[in-house]
């Protein structure tokens, strides 16, 4: 899988260990940044990201905040986005099967790594159930059309 990946400082750690972590899995990465733990803007990385998804050239997409609420934010800001932000395998399993998630958000702050990396494997793994749910995924498409 193709996979467009964004921090800001706050999750630029976390990001380079899923970096390994999906290379080692054979997908392939394109980081859009940040670069280093310095200060910066977690809107710029999450526009970046969500385009790439939006676009289609990349099948998903993850960001890393603090908290991943910003990222979250931003990037349900684009049509055909679904961000989802997840603190456990349970809410990265649901946002597969019931929400179609293309975009997984993750709070560098209040993840530790390794359960980071076990919310990146079922989310990549998880595939989306379909029947009921597709009704409601084309609901949030018409809210698009009609409000953004
Ligand atoms: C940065 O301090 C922090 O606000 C940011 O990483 C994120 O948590 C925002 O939602």
């Amino acid at each position: 899988m193709k996979i467009a990946i964004g921090s800001d400082h706050a999750g630029f750690r976390l990001k380079e260990r899923i970096k390994d972590f999906l290379r080692a899995k054979g997908h392939e990465v394109i980081d859009f940044g940040t670069r280093s733990e310095a200060s910066t803007h977690y809107p710029l990385f999450a526009k970046e990201v969500a385009l790439a998804v939006q676009r289609g050239d990349a099948h998903r997409g993850i960001l890393i905040c603090g908290t991943g609420i910003g990222m979250s934010i931003t990037a349900n800001k684009f049509k055909g986005v679904r961000a989802a932000l997840c603190l456990n395998e349970y809410m990265a399993r649901m946002s597969r099967l019931h929400n179609d998630a293309n975009v997984l958000c993750l709070g560098g702050r209040v993840l530790g790594e390794d359960l980071a990396l076990s919310i990146v494997e079922v989310w990549l793994e998880t595939h989306f159930e379909g029947g009921r749910h597709q009704k409601r995924i084309d609901l949030i498409a018409e809210v698009e059309r009609e409000h953004l």
